[in-house]
């Protein structure tokens, strides 16, 4: 059976890699998040105090990491430097930081190259904001997830709170709101939906019923 490339791509916290990785553990593809490798870089910038508008020394930074993401059964383990930063890079301060990093157009084109050598031999799911439009453009199958921010803020914030993570739904609503702003705004290789790419607007569906649709869009193509 043909080994196919998924993209999905959406807005923040709209359910990409929850959806991203049952269709990846369904199919025995490899998941790989995008956004972890921009919060890594993100990171390890925040944690030397680098001035998160300087494009050129963002680059050298990245050119001099050791990025490694893992399959793991939840999903993807990430390495910055033989160092674990799964948790890490979930912080709201790495989140409200990721999106000044990743508009960045000489990052973005070493992360492209990064991710398009983990895809060349297909069977991979990749989530992000421009995987459809900019690093598998030639994917079989293109999906573009979305919901309200009222939605998706009220999931995360759940979500916050069955982790034990401390969560305030209207802070949530902005911060979401404003990655949108900047990651939809930026000049390069913005968030966008690819012009063959599906919509599925998830907000009144659950997990398994996105699922469900991708994998129709999946058994339409192989
Ligand atoms: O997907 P996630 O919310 O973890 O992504 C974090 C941030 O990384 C996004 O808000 C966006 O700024 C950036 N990103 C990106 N392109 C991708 C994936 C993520 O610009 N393909």
């Amino acid at each position: 059976e043909k080994k196919l490339s998924i993209a999905i791509d959406g807005p923040a916290a709209a359910g990409k890699s929850t959806v991203a990785k049952v269709v990846a553990e369904k199919l025995s593809y490899i998941y790989i998040d995008t956004g972890a490798m921009y919060r890594a870089l993100t990171y390890k910038a925040l944690v030397n105090n680098f001035n998160l508008e300087d494009e050129n020394s963002l680059l050298d930074t990245l050119l001099a990491t050791k990025l490694e993401l893992f399959p793991s059964p939840n999903g993807q383990l990430v390495f910055l430097d033989n160092q674990e930063v799964t948790e890490e890079i979930r912080s709201s301060t790495v989140t409200n930081s990721v999106s000044i990093v990743a508009k960045h157009q000489k990052v973005r084109e070493e992360m492209v190259r990064m991710q398009q050598s983990f895809a060349v031999n297909g069977g991979v799911v990749m989530d992000g904001r421009d995987i459809g439009t900019h690093v598998l453009p030639n994917a079989e199958v293109k999906v573009f997830l979305l919901a309200s921010v009222e939605e998706r803020a009220v999931r995360r914030h759940a979500e916050n709170l069955q982790k034990g993570y401390p969560s305030d739904l209207e802070q949530l609503k902005e911060e979401i709101a404003r990655r949108d702003k900047i990651d939809s705004e930026r000049e390069f290789a913005p968030l966008r939906k690819a012009d063959d790419a599906i919509e599925i607007d998830t907000t009144s569906l659950t997990i398994p019923e996105v699922v469900e649709k991708i994998m129709d869009l999946v058994h339409e193509r192989v």
